[in-house]
C-alpha cells in the first residue's frame, strides 16, 4: 500500500523549496503527497523562526496534529510527526519535551537524510533529532527534481545562510554560515527542471547577491556569472533572485540587468529603516543614502526595474523622527511592491538585549502608516502599467472559464481571457485596468 506524506511549509521561499526537495525526496521512498494532515501517515510541518508569531505557529499546530495522531493510533495506526525547518534547528529536542508526539525533529541542513531518519525510527521506535550544521553537502543526497512534476515557475537555491549578522535576525543561527552552491551543479539542476516544463527560475539564498559558487574551472563565480550560465539553458526564459543584501550589489550583477533578457527587471533590495542611526544599530553596514543612490544606479541601466524591500518598524530605540526617516525613504525610491514587519525580539540575537524596545501600540500605528504608503505606491506602479504591453507568463487557469492567470516580468499577477494560450506560455499582453493585487489584459499576439 502506498504510504501518505502531508508537507507543510511556514516562512520564507527557501523552505519552500527545501519542502519541495522534501517531497520529491519521500516520493522515492513510496510516499504520495496528499493535501490534509488528517489521515497521513508522516505530516512534516518545515517551519520558520524569523518572528515570533511565525515560531508560535508551529505549537499551536503541532497541538491539532497530536489530536489527529491520537485518533489515529486508538484506530491502529502510526502517524510520524516531523518538525523541520528553522525552528527546528533553534530548539532541537526541546520541541521534543514540549510535545511527546514529535518523533523527528532535523534542521535546514539535514532534511536530506529524511529516508535514514525514518529508517531509524522504524526500527528503534526512538525519537530522532538531527541538527548538525554542515557536515555533509546535502544538495548532492537529494534525489532528482524529476520525481515530482513542477509548475512552469520554480525556486532554486544556490546559496545560503548568512554572515552578516543583522542584530535582529536569527538567519545566522538556523541557516548557518553562508554557503554557495557550484555553476555545474546549479545548472545540473535547472537543466532537470527545465526538461520537466520549467521556464522561469527563481535563484534563491538569504544573501543571494553575495553567491561566490566555483565555476567548472574551479573558480570563484558571481551571481551575474551565474546567471549568465543559466541563461543558456534552452527553455529557461526568465531568471529572479531573491534576497539580496545592498552591501552585495555589484556592478556586474547592475549590469546584467540592462544586458540580459533573460533576467527579469524586479528586484527585491531590503534596506529595514530609512533612519542612519537605526541603521547602524541593526548592524546593516550601509546608511540610507547608500541606498538610494544604488537605486538610482540600478535605475540608470534599467529606468523600468520594479523595486521591492523588506521593513521592520519599531526596532529598538526608533523614534517617531527615525520612523518618519523610513517614510521619506520609502517616497524616494518609489517601491513596486514592499513587505514591512513589526519589530520581534527574537532570542539570542544582539538587539533582544537592547533595554528601549518600543511598545506594541506604537509599532501597530507606525506599520499601519507604513503600509498604507507602501499600498499607494503599488497602486501607482500598478495604475503606470496600463496601456502597456507586458510579456507574461502564464502560471494557471484563472477563476472564470476561459481566464488564464500569469506574471508580468514585474511580478505582477495578470489575468485574461486566454485565447489559445496554454500553460507555460509567454505571451504579449495589453494591460486594461488594475485590481488591487493582479492587473487585467487582453492578448496581442
Ligand atoms: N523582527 C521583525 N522582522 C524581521 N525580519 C527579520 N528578522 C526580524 C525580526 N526579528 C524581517 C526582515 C527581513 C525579512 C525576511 O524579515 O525585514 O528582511
Ligand atoms: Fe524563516 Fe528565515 Fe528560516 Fe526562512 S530562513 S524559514 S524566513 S527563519
Amino acid at each position: 500500500m502506498t504510504k501518505t506524506a502531508f508537507v507543510k511549509s511556514y516562512g520564507c521561499q527557501m523552505n519552500v523549496y527545501d519542502s519541495t526537495r522534501m517531497q520529491e525526496l519521500l516520493a522515492t521512498q513510496g510516499y504520495a503527497q496528499v493535501d490534509t494532515p488528517d489521515a497521513a501517515d508522516l505530516v512534516v510541518l518545515n517551519t520558520c523562526h524569523i518572528r515570533e508569531k511565525a515560531s508560535d505557529k508551529v505549537y499551536s499546530e503541532l497541538g491539532r496534529i497530536k489530536e489527529l495522531k491520537d485518533a489515529r493510533q486508538s484506530a491502529g495506526n502510526d502517524m510520524i510527526v516531523a518538525v523541520a525547518g528553522c525552528v527546528a534547528q533553534a530548539e532541537g529536542a526541546e520541541i521534543i519535551k514540549r510535545n511527546k508526539s514529535v518523533d523527528l525533529v532535523f534542521g535546514p541542513q539535514t532534511y536530506h537524510r529524511l529516508p535514514a531518519m525514518l529508517k531509524t525510527h522504524n526500527e528503534t521506535g526512538q525519537a530522532v533529532v538531527e541538527t548538525e550544521f554542515g557536515f555533509e553537502d546535502k544538495f548532492a543526497h537529494l534525489s532528482s527534481r524529476k520525481a515530482l512534476k513542477h509548475g512552469v515557475s520554480a525556486f532554486l537555491t544556490v546559496q545560503e545562510g548568512c554572515d552578516k549578522f543583522c542584530s535582529f535576525c536569527v538567519v545566522p543561527y538556523t541557516r548557518g554560515a553562508e554557503v554557495s552552491r557550484s555553476i555545474p551543479q546549479v545548472l545540473d539542476e535547472a537543466r532537470a527542471l527545465a526538461e520537466s516544463g520549467v521556464r522561469e527560475i527563481t535563484l534563491l539564498g538569504q544573501n543571494v547577491n553575495a553567491y561566490h559558487g566555483k565555476n567548472a574551472a574551479g573558480e570563484m563565480s558571481s551571481l551575474a556569472e551565474l546567471v549568465t550560465s543559466l541563461s543558456s539553458i534552452a527553455g529557461i526564459d526568465r531568471i529572479r533572485y531573491t534576497t539580496s543584501h545592498p552591501r552585495d550589489m555589484s556592478d556586474d550583477l547592475i549590469a546584467a540587468h540592462a544586458e540580459n533578457p533573460k533576467l527579469m527587471p524586479y528586484l527585491h533590495l531590503p534596506v529595514q529603516s530609512g533612519s542612519d542611526k537605526i541603521l547602524k544599530a541593526m548592524n546593516r553596514g550601509h546608511t540610507g543614502q547608500n541606498y538610494i543612490d544604488l537605486i538610482a544606479k540600478v535605475r540608470t541601466v534599467r529606468p523600468d526595474i520594479a523595486l521591492s524591500g523588506d521593513f521592520i518598524v519599531g526596532f529598538p530605540g526608533e523614534t517617531e523622527a527615525d520612523f518618519e526617516n523610513t517614510l521619506n525613504l520609502v517616497k524616494a525610491v518609489g517601491y513596486a511592491s514592499a513587505y514591512s514587519f513589526k519589530y520581534s525580539e527574537r532570542p539570542g540575537t544582539p538587539a533582544a538585549e537592547r533595554a528601549a524596545q518600543v511598545p506594541e501600540d506604537v509599532k501597530n500605528n507606525r506599520l499601519y502608516r507604513l503600509q498604507n504608503l507602501i499600498a499607494q505606491h503599488m497602486a501607482d506602479f500598478n495604475t503606470a502599467c496600463v496601456g502597456r504591453i507586458l510579456s507574461v507568463l502564464v502560471e494557471k487557469p484563472g477563476r472564470m472559464e476561459g481566464q488564464v492567470i500569469g506574471r508580468s516580468p514585474y511580478l505582477q499577477s495578470v489575468h485574461f481571457d486566454g485565447g489559445g494560450a496554454s500553460i507555460g506560455d509567454i505571451v504579449k499582453c495589453q494591460i486594461l485596468g488594475t485590481t488591487p493585487n493582479s492587473l487585467s489584459a487582453t492578448v496581442v499576439e
